[in-house]
């Protein structure tokens, strides 16, 4: 088998290519863009098609604001009398690509170097459409319509700006999308030479802070020293958020211990690209910090731009805020603690307005049984014999709280194509070719054993 999967690897790389090569970012509401998630959404349900899936849709739900979601990729392919269904998850859209200048060749031209592909959307996901789409292409020909199990194909558009329209296409699809095995493809791995099965994801709230502390904008010289401008209020209000280690100054979340993997700060450091002399901040173990402990970091601001600078106070100001939080951590709850801390720590009585602009549940399983055996066994053979990791990541993957909802018994397999140098989301996100290969190996292990064939 492992052979069949090394000969379906040049259609793999050429189509993962081509899906590169469109930059389908969820997140721009440019007509281009906009046009460029439409065309890739079209490609995957091509290759879905090719492979033999039976029932290819593309499909458009709608944001809670009414307004259309982006289309997503959904396949069926019924399972015969008393075979399971398994659903396979990835996404086909992309993170923007910042400054094209910044990167060692153009973002949406995949470029291999020392064995890995560059190229936005290489790991972070397009790799883990196309682990699943080579898995089908090596099983599908071989099944008859007795054989093998019931596939789900599920490939959203939309992920990487926190699936606005998910709820609405899996409640109205809701009587399509029963499995007893989910598969995700949308994670890390501990290296290139050990894969992972994760564990748990942390969960995610997105606030737009605003502090507004005037009516109109003044000279800095007239005013400034007896007037609090918004700028002041604004950095000593996210400043509130830490404490002096760095850690999270918000009460009442759940913070608890990751299990203990051997990581050393060093190997942190250098995987994070940590300048020498910049301590780490938070508290805990290192990996309770990333995995199991909320954070913040202010991801955007909005204050004065260099460009427009002149000695005056502002009125206003914004941040954008992400907080990440723990697995066992209800969302809502999270924002009242987030709220009041906001509340409690704004400076000066500056007018404090809080808006949530996204946010995904976290996800923690890692439950016994024929699924997670099966999954161990194709990871451990794909990887020439290394054992799994069971970890915790701490990204967040908000579709899995959401599946989990419809079928709430289904066991969750969340894999992933990404390694500790892929730079998800970062300038020069690569791709390891090894890992490609790998897991395009493992995925169809993987549905063969679920599907009792080996
Ligand atoms: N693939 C990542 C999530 C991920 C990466 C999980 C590495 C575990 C390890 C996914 O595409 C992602 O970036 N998710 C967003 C979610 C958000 C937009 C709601 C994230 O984590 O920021
Ligand atoms: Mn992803
Ligand atoms: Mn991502």
């Amino acid at each position: 088998m492992r052979e069949r999967v090394r000969g379906l690897l040049p259609a793999a790389r050429a189509d993962l290519e081509a899906l590169v090569r469109i930059p389908s970012v969820s997140a721009s509401s440019t007509p281009e863009a906009r046009a460029a998630v439409a065309r890739s959404a079209e490609v995957v349900a091509g290759l879905l098609r090719d492979a033999g899936m039976p029932e290819v849709e593309v499909l458009t739900a709608r944001c809670p604001d009414g307004s259309p979601g982006a289309p997503a990729v959904l396949a069926r392919r019924p399972a015969p009398a008393g075979a399971p269904t398994v659903l396979l998850y990835a996404h086909h859209d992309v993170q923007p690509a910042g400054r094209p200048e910044r990167w060692s060749s153009p973002p949406f031209e995949p470029t291999e170097r020392d064995g890995r592909l560059f190229g936005r959307g290489t790991a972070d996901d397009t790799a883990g459409v196309l682990a699943h789409v080579t898995a089908l292409r090596a099983l599908l020909p071989t099944w008859g319509p007795a054989d093998g199990v019931g596939v789900l194909v599920l490939v959203e558009g939309e992920e990487e700006s926190g699936s606005p329209s998910l709820p609405d296409l899996l409640a109205t699809h809701a009587d399509r999308l029963a499995a007893d095995v989910v598969v995700v493809a949308d994670s890390d791995n501990w290296s290139v030479d050990v894969p992972s099965l994760t564990t748990s994801l942390r969960g995610l709230l997105e606030l737009r802070v605003t502090v507004a502390t005037l009516d109109h904008p003044l000279h800095s010289g007239i005013y400034g020293g007896a007037v609090p401008d918004a700028t002041m209020a604004l950095t000593v209000l996210l400043a509130r958020l830490w404490d002096d280690a760095g850690d999270l100054a918000v009460e009442g979340l759940v913070r608890t211990e990751a299990e203990d993997l051997p990581r050393t700060e060093e190997e942190l450091r250098r995987d994070a690209g940590v300048l020498p002399g910049v301590g780490l901040v938070g508290r805990g173990s290192l990996l309770s910090r990333t995995w199991t402990r909320p954070s913040a970091t202010v991801v955007a601001t909005d204050a004065t731009p260099l460009a427009e600078a002149s000695n005056t106070l502002a009125a206003s100001a914004t941040a954008l805020v992400s907080v990440r939080l723990a697995p066992g951590q209800d969302v809502d709850a999270a924002e009242e603690a987030v709220r009041a801390h906001l509340a409690e720590t704004v400076p000066f009585g500056a007018h404090l307005s809080v808006t949530r602009t996204g946010s995904g549940r976290p996800f923690a399983g890692d439950a016994p049984g024929p699924a997670r055996d099966a999954a161990d066994w194709a990871l451990s053979l794909a990887w020439d014999g290394a054992a799994p990791a069971h970890q915790g990541m701490g990204g967040s993957i908000p579709v899995v709280a959401e599946l989990l909802d419809v079928m709430p018994e289904a066991a969750v397999l969340v894999t992933g194509v990404e390694d500790p140098d892929t730079r998800a989301h970062g300038v020069d996100e690569s791709l390891s070719l090894l890992v490609l290969e790998r897991a395009c190996v493992a995925h169809t292990l993987l549905l063969a054993r679920l599907a009792g064939e080996v």
